[in-house]
């Protein structure tokens, strides 16, 4: 791991410390959650956000929360542990990773209740084990996405970025970042474009702030200049993360991705996604079917502190678009790359999954 990037989560196996990400670039400060109240909040609020990074948080959640309570019996046990799961799901919607980690956390769950040896500290035991292989799971994929990705640039481009997909949105390279960090450690000279991602600015607050501690060549953009940035023949590639991708590739992700992705059809440069295999959701057939996180006007017209629109005015606050498989050049996973993604070939790419 390049040292330089921040430390986005870790547990000491009693409590989950979380970069506070509503802070930064300004301020570098751990959040020590040890109750669901607190890691409700810090989701809700985008403490800690980007969708594998969230689905890491859960499952570290779920133990830590649990292992503070006395149960009298299994059966007590099983009913917080369904009713903390809802609770967290609860939180945001769209990314998927959270209901994947939670999922996975009720099957380790289960399997140690079924044991005939299990008693609520051996069940502990098995929820902490659960959420160090998801940590490290979340790790090795980032750098096998970079990898895969890193076969798609050349050493002197320009790449444009949309909202943070990178180190802070998981617990290793990111997704969308890590073939540019990859390349950075191989000596590539890549221009990084990054999309200020109204209204939470989570590409000059996170993006930049992270490439730019690398070392890496980062210019903010407000996102209504990337037409003419495009048009100027400055950026040859365009990467981006997920928060779900449904069975037939199209891919919600934050709001404004979709305009890029056409623009880019527009002005005939690549599109890519970088995402892992668990943010696909196959149960869901195409994008309109995807839920999008509806959040609070007042993050549009009174954020950072400043009031930019009238007190009481209408504001529509989605989160997420989604964008068209067909305007996706290739996804790129932990797996390989899925080029042109459409109902086959992603199902292809996810068998066994
Ligand atoms: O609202 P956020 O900041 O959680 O939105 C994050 C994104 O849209 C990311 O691009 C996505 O989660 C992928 S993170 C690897």
């Amino acid at each position: 791991m390049n040292t330089m990037l921040p430390v986005t989560l870790h547990s000491d196996a009693t409590k989950l410390l979380l970069l506070d990400q509503t802070e930064l670039p300004t301020i570098e400060k751990f959040l020590e959650i040890d109750t669901r109240e607190d890691l409700y909040e810090a989701i809700k609020k985008l403490r800690v956000r980007g969708a594998p990074a969230i689905g890491v948080a859960a499952a570290y959640g779920v133990y830590v929360c649990m292992r503070k309570e006395t149960y009298a019996s299994l059966d007590e046990m099983q009913k917080d542990f369904s009713s903390l799961k809802s609770y967290l799901a609860s939180s945001r919607p769209t990314a998927v990773n959270l209901f994947w980690a939670l999922n996975r956390m009720e099957v380790r769950f289960i399997t140690e209740c079924t044991l005939k040896t299990s008693t609520q500290d051996s069940v502990l035991t098995g929820l902490l084990a659960e959420s160090k292989a998801i940590f490290d799971e979340d790790q090795k994929m980032s750098i096998a996405i970079g990898k895969h990705g890193l076969t798609l640039f050349s050493k002197h481009m320009g790449i444009m970025t949309h909202c943070n997909a990178g180190g802070l949105a998981t617990t290793g390279y990111g997704t969308a970042l890590a073939p540019i960090y990859l390349g950075f450690e191989q000596g590539y000279d890549f221009k990084v474009y990054a999309n200020e991602t109204r209204p939470l600015l989570q590409g000059s607050r996170l993006t930049a702030y992270e490439l730019n501690k690398v070392g890496i060549d980062v210019t903010v953009l407000c996102d209504n200049m990337a037409s003419l940035v495009m048009k100027q023949g400055k950026i040859d590639a365009i990467i981006v993360g997920a928060d779900r991708i449904a069975a037939n590739g199209d891919t919600a992700n934050k709001i404004g991705t979709s305009g890029v992705a056409i623009l880019a059809k527009e002005y005939g440069i690549p599109f890519y996604v970088a995402a892992p295999t668990s943010t696909f959701d196959l149960e869901t057939a195409i994008g309109d079917d995807i839920e999008i996180e509806i959040r609070d006007g007042e993050e549009v017209i009174n954020g950072f502190g400043k009031r930019t629109g009238p007190e009481g005015v209408k504001v529509y606050n989605p989160a997420f678009d989604v964008t068209a498989s067909k305007y996706i050049t290739a996804i790129i996973t932990e797996r390989g790359i899925i080029t042109h993604p459409d109902r086959e070939s992603v199902t292809s790419h996810l068998k066994n999954k």
